[in-house]
């Protein structure tokens, strides 16, 4: 596709050259599911749903994994159908911590840096549930922990990954030791920044003992608003702290997450808008994908001033599947429709429509509020004219929607929930 927009200038991230400088971003769609990555597959660089990486790390319900072969199979579904339309593809690593119900675990407490409620919410197969109160992981459980995210990153280059993303930001584990308020340890994995970030850093020692530096990348979120995750004294220093040492590594990238909380009247402030990006460029010398609230005006602005390498979309692409296309044409998005519930799940809705086409695939006008039995009709239909149709070649977007008959198109990259008790593992010790 050709444009003289800055977000189709082509880039080589670390040692992968991208046609475009449009990433999408990862969403948790709990489906992971080839097609769906496939309509994307123009992007300059997919980043996967968030993967869990061990048992102990699966805390949201049905969400992939890449701890065991069959997953790795799984997976090789869906790389194969990013690179047939010559798409690139880095799969999301993420360990959630406290975010577990402990009906995942037998009823045991989810492991984190400290004994912190972060009081949010897990999504379980029976529902969404408060989170309790964790226990601290022990200093010998976090390098079993840590020693675990080098063999998922393995996996995912085998399975055909062109790279992995260690997710540091959020609720989830490598943030709950980054966050003052939810890292309360006196050992070196608690107090200062040093110490705050070291968990971080032996995950990626961890990770490129398996995996080339240039086909590894962080994504962080250095403000995320939510009751023990709420941005305090020590978000700014620590993040401070931590990018310029992420500098040293000769990463892939670094996926930054702007603001979007008011911060009048505090340090977090200068944050605001494209702030984030200002503060942080000149600390931060490698790739850097731009990410939060992204339009196409935004990132090529934000490109052609130096503040970005990379524009990474995430609502817009749950829409757009043909989000690059769009761009190129400078033609208008389609919004998400349904609420944000409904990005994800296996009864996730049709959101788009084609441009510049009269609506004629079948199943493609829009789907809203369709029953479920209609959905599912729906999808059997879309499906086939999935399989017909190339994105690329006939511009017609299709529609992302899951019935539980079509699980078995990525099953391998599914949980198996270990059965037994949780602490097995680290018990061994
Ligand atoms: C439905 C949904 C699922 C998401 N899942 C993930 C995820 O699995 N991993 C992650 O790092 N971020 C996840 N995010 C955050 C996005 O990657 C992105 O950072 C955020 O949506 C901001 O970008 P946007 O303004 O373009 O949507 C998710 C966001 C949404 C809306």
């Amino acid at each position: 596709m050709v444009s003289n927009q800055p977000l189709f200038t082509p880039y080589r991230m670390g040692n992968l050259d991208l046609p475009n400088r449009i990433v999408m971003a990862p969403l948790t769609r709990m489906r992971a599911q080839s097609h769906d990555c496939e309509q994307r597959a123009s992007a300059g660089l997919i980043i996967t749903e968030a993967t869990e990486t061990s048992p102990e790390g699966l805390g949201w319900a049905d969400t992939p994994g890449l701890w065991t072969k069959e997953q790795v199979r799984g997976w090789r579904l869906v790389t194969d159908a990013v690179h047939a339309p010559d798409g690139r593809i880095f799969a999301q690593l993420r360990h959630t911590g406290r975010i577990l119900p402990p009906e995942r675990l037998g009823g045991a407490q989810p492991v984190s840096a400290s004994k912190v409620d972060p009081g949010q919410i897990s999504v379980t197969p029976a529902g969404r549930k408060p989170t309790v109160v964790p226990r601290a992981l022990t200093k010998q459980e976090i390098q079993v922990t840590v020693r675990d995210l080098a063999p998922a990153a393995r996996n995912a280059i085998e399975a055909g990954s062109d790279g992995a993303q260690i997710l540091a930001n959020d609720l989830y584990l490598i943030s709950q030791f980054l966050n003052a308020a939810t890292d309360l340890r006196k050992d070196e994995y608690g107090g200062n920044l040093a110490n705050r970030s070291r968990f971080l850093f032996e995950v990626i020692d961890s990770v490129l003992g398996e995996v080339n530096a240039q086909r590894v990348g962080v994504k962080i979120r250095p403000i995320y608003e939510g009751v023990a995750f709420r941005a305090n004294n020590e978000t700014l220093p620590v993040t401070e702290y931590a990018i310029p040492k992420l500098s040293t590594y000769n990463l892939s990238h670094l996926l930054l997450v702007g603001n979007t909380t008011d911060f009048s009247g505090t340090p977090l402030e200068m944050l605001a808008g494209d702030g984030m990006f200002q503060h942080f460029r000149p600390l931060y010398k490698g790739t850097l994908i731009a990410n939060v609230k992204m339009d196409r005006e935004r990132g090529n602005r934000l490109i052609a001033e130096g503040l970005a390498d990379l524009v990474a979309f995430g609502r817009p692409y749950s829409a757009n599947p043909d989000l690059v296309q769009r761009f190129a044409e400078s033609a208008p998005l389609a919004e998400v429709a349904g609420t944000p519930s409904t990005f994800r799940g296996p009864t996730a809705i049709p959101i788009t429509q084609p441009i510049n086409h009269p609506n004629t695939t079948p199943g493609a006008e829009h789907a809203k509020d369709n029953p479920p039995t209609e959905q599912g009709d729906r999808s059997r239909s879309l499906r086939h004219s999935l399989q017909s149709t190339r994105l690329r070649n006939s511009r017609t977007l299709l529609v992302a929607e899951v019935h539980s008959t079509q699980r078995a198109y990525c099953t391998g990259t599914r949980m198996t929930v270990r059965s037994g008790p949780f602490d097995a593992r680290y018990a061994a010790l």
